[in-house]
């Protein structure tokens, strides 16, 4: 196939412009690289352009642009949105880096004989998205287009996609499409490819605590004054109970319970517990009585101390009884729970448990709903066709923990089935030091990206 031999013989070209989008610092939750964000911005636009696109422009927002591109070719076409963002995680702590951050290099592992690229954002989410660019770019170059595309790459997901409801409600019309296709997830493995089809959702709280209106000597007033972090840990700890299972009255009233038949499919998928503790050097996993690690993550909610802070923590011993506690909380949450709800409940139960002798401030920062999306649409059927094709088995549909806040959004207001289409693995080490790419799944989410569209074709038609 043409659009294949365009990939193959373009490789060094689509993995070097890809390391040239990496060595852009574009971290949207440090106003120190508001500049590289928008020079990433207009990276993503220039390249669209170079792919062939038609229209390709910076949207502003109240904060960092949104990138739309499109290419129709026949409105009476089926039409492919492709969702991303060129926003990455902060790359702190920069010591436990083997590389610079934004200086990617290509090595080998265990995982990636072939080789995996080295860069904050190298798997979430510009590799992933890139991925797009290229496909597309190779169809065009190959004249094998067979659906209308449309891009919309945005530079705020990491820090909870504020501006990015506004511009969809905004612009339905303008983002008409058949199928959203969504590669910011994992797949089991290489040999064990998967959809996504399940996110979950999230509500992001910080607490602080106030005891004495100032830090007091830990002497003169040790054991005479609540103490702000010990009554913290207290609070925090009692919000679960010993099963683990969150203790916020009407926490759970919303969780959609799985029947068992559901819960056995889940439960097929390939998970070798062994292996992830080991990856992760823990002796034993730990969680919710009665669940399974994949049941664990992909359909409870959790309750988890993103951070806490307060008192002294420089070198050596200070003495110090401190004024103030913080903690940020955050909890995932599946169908239905509703994240506005949620952090509700968490600020009154927060603020009911709190004992005499202090003062507790609840905040709420982002939030995001749950996802479910379908495995029988005409997208899915194609997103299998087309891995089906390149991988060589039919990939399993899973449901994962993490959050795309937008997905739910994207259901509600466009209408169209979203197809998350993660190429990533979860070794990969997003939002955290070291974090990876392979350079095989790059490859063969292109192609398989291109097949895709050959498919979703070919199954609208019918
Ligand atoms: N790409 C991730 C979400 C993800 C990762 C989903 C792995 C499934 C598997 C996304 O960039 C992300 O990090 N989302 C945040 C939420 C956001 C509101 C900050 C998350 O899940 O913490
Ligand atoms: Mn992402
Ligand atoms: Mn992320």
């Amino acid at each position: 196939m043409a659009v294949n031999d365009f990939i193959q013989s373009n490789k060094d070209r689509f993995l070097n412009e890809l390391i040239d989008l990496l060595k852009i610092p574009s971290v949207s939750a440090d106003p120190k690289f508001k500049d590289d964000v928008f020079k990433a911005a207009d990276f993503v636009k220039e390249s669209m352009i170079k792919a062939g696109a038609d229209v390709a422009e910076i949207c502003q927002t109240a904060g960092y642009p949104i990138v739309y591109g499109e290419k129709i070719v026949d409105p009476s076409l089926p039409t492919v949105l492709v969702y991303g963002h060129y926003d990455v995680q902060p790359a702190d702590p920069y010591e436990l880096w083997d590389s610079p951050p934004f200086e990617p290099v290509i090595k080998k592992t265990k995982i990636h004989p072939e080789g995996a690229i080295f860069a904050r954002g190298s798997a979430d989410d510009k590799g992933q998205f890139y991925m797009h660019v290229k496909a597309f770019e190779a169809m065009m170059a190959s004249g094998e287009l067979p659906c209308n595309v449309k891009f919309m790459i945005e530079g705020e997901e990491e820090v909870g996609s504020d501006n990015l409801d506004k511009f969809v409600i905004e612009n339905k019309e303008k983002l008409k499409s058949d199928v959203i296709l969504i590669s910011d997830t994992h797949m089991i493995s290489m040999k064990d490819p998967s959809i996504t089809v399940g996110l979950r959702g999230m509500a992001y709280m910080e607490v602080e605590v106030t005891g004495p209106n100032r830090d007091l000597h830990s002497g003169t007033y040790g054991g005479a004054v609540a103490n702000p972090i010990n009554v913290l840990c207290k609070m925090i700890a009692s919000l679960k109970d010993e099963n683990e299972h969150i203790t916020i009255p009407g926490f759970y009233d919303k969780v959609q319970e799985l029947t068992a038949e559901q819960r056995g499919r889940l439960n097929e998928a390939p998970f070798d517990l062994k292996e992830y503790e080991e990856k992760l050097d823990v002796d034993t996993v730990f969680g919710e009585k009665g669940y399974t690690t994949i049941e664990r993550v992909g359909i409870r909610p959790t309750l988890d101390v993103n951070g806490i802070w307060g008192g002294y923590i420089g070198e050596g011993a200070k003495t110090v009884l401190p004024s103030k506690a913080y903690a940020k909380i955050s909890m995932r949450l599946v169908p239905d729970q509703d994240w506005h709800e949620i952090a509700q409940l968490f600020e009154d139960h927060f603020k009911s448990i709190a004992p005499a002798g202090v003062k507790v401030k609840v905040k709420s920062h982002h939030g995001g709903s749950p996802a479910v999306v379908s495995d029988t649409s005409v997208g899915y059927k194609a997103a299998e066709a087309a891995m089906e094709e390149t991988f060589g088995k039919k990939p399993i549909p899973t449901r994962e923990g993490g959050s795309i806040p937008i997905v739910a959004l994207f259901q509600k207001e466009l209408g169209s089935d979203p197809i998350l289409y993660g190429f990533g693995l979860d070794t990969d080490a997003l939002h955290s030091p070291n974090e990876h790419y392979g350079v095989q799944n790059y490859f063969m989410g292109i192609e398989t990206i291109a097949a895709f569209f050959r498919h979703f074709k070919a199954l609208s038609d019918q």
